[in-house]
């Protein structure tokens, strides 16, 4: 059975996870794909760094072109971040017919609905479920579980590094600047920590959420969007006092053809199933109209949480090249066709 060869852009907190689980899975995802799982080569910036994985230093490169031109890689996961670069990156791949899976919320938010046209048109899956909350399901779970229904409305934590820091905040009185550290030693905080602290992260996944939960085009500028960084101890502790906890709240609400997407920190009831969300942990609540209440939950950020969706999602496209669908999946809608624009 020949073994399908697969090229990895980045070996840093998430590559590293995806190296474990190919590695320390392989039966499951033998028993899931049919063959082997062969990561090829791997795009870093530094090829001497020390990394949290064992590998061939034969496998690491620094040219891109090693990868997007390699005729023998068929798929490739991108979890280097970065915009401009990294979307030419995917660009090439995928005009080269390789299909991609990425964790990248930054591109996914503002560039999605592009690049996924151009995955359509060559016949390539582009996957996306690590980019919003981590190891939880809650893409699919949108476009696929609950695929009858009509949704109108999320809410939820949807950034693991502003919960770590406000859980550590609220319980321990620790220091903002001292656990933004920690988190970002655990690797959860992003590269520039700004874009999570100042609310950008989570209003970038609140756009991805909104526009495949209500299948309409929403554009990140749109977002409302406050961050924690003007959140006190004080706050926190008076809040504390009166029976209240302080989490960075996203909410998506849809009225007919209207559309309000925010990122805001808000005083939860303790009493509140948000409240009791800890640490770098997740939770997404959906409401559909047939449904009613549905609530997604688990580690929204971290190396082998993150690296499971970006797996699971490898799993999916490799089932797609079997059965020759590719570039068809549900998650990768025809997006121009699909989306509607909503109304002011
Ligand atoms: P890291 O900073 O830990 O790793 C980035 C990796 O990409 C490193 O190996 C780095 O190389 C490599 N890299 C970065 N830029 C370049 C470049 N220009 N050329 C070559 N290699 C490059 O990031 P994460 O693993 O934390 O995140 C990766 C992606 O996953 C991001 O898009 C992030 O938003 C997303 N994500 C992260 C989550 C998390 O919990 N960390 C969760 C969900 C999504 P080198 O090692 O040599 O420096
Ligand atoms: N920096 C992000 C977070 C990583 O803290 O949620 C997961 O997307």
């Amino acid at each position: 059975m020949e073994a399908i060869s697969i090229g990895l852009l980045g070996l840093g907190t998430v590559g590293s996870g995806v190296v474990k689980i190919i590695e320390n899975h392989q039966d499951k995802l033998m028993h899931q794909v049919g063959c082997p799982i062969k990561v090829k080569k791997i795009l870093v910036k530094d090829l001497n760094k020390e990394r949290a994985v064992k590998i061939d230093n034969e496998k690491l490169t620094t040219d891109p072109d090693e990868i997007l031109y390699d005729p023998e890689i068929d798929v490739i996961i991108e979890v280097m971040g970065g915009m401009k670069e990294t979307k030419n990156y995917m660009i090439k791949a995928l005009r080269n017919r390789k299909h991609i899976v990425t964790a990248n919320k930054d591109l996914m938010a503002v560039h999605g609905s592009e690049l996924l046209t151009i995955a359509s048109e060559n016949e390539c899956d582009l996957f996306y479920e690590a980019s919003v909350a981590g190891g939880i399901p809650i893409l699919r779970s949108l476009v696929d579980g609950l695929a009858s229904d009509r949704i109108t409305k999320m809410m939820g934590i949807v950034n693991g590094t502003t919960n770590f820091i406000l859980t550590k905040m609220s319980k321990h009185g620790s220091a903002y600047e001292e656990v933004l550290k920690e988190a970002q030693v655990l690797g959860y905080a992003e590269a520039d920590p700004t874009s999570d602290v100042e609310g950008l992260d989570a209003a970038r996944k609140m756009t991805i959420l909104a526009t495949l939960g209500f299948s309409m085009k929403i554009e990140l500028d749109d977002v409302k969007v406050e961050g924690i960084t003007r959140i006190t101890e004080e706050d926190l502790r008076y809040g504390r006092q009166l029976g209240y906890t302080m989490k960075l709240i996203g909410i998506a609400h849809r009225e007919g053809e209207k559309v309000d997407v925010s990122v805001q920190p808000t005083l939860l009831a303790d009493t509140h199933p948000l409240a009791s969300v800890q640490d770098e942990f997740n939770a997404v609540y959906v409401y559909g109209e047939a449904v009613g209440e549905t609530m997604f939950y688990g580690p929204g950020a971290g190396s082998l949480p993150t690296a499971t969706a970006v797996v699971s999602d490898l799993v999916g496209v490799m089932k797609n090249m079997r059965l020759g669908v590719t570039g068809k999946n549900s998650v990768t809608p025809q997006y121009k066709k699909q989306l509607k624009e909503p109304s002011e």
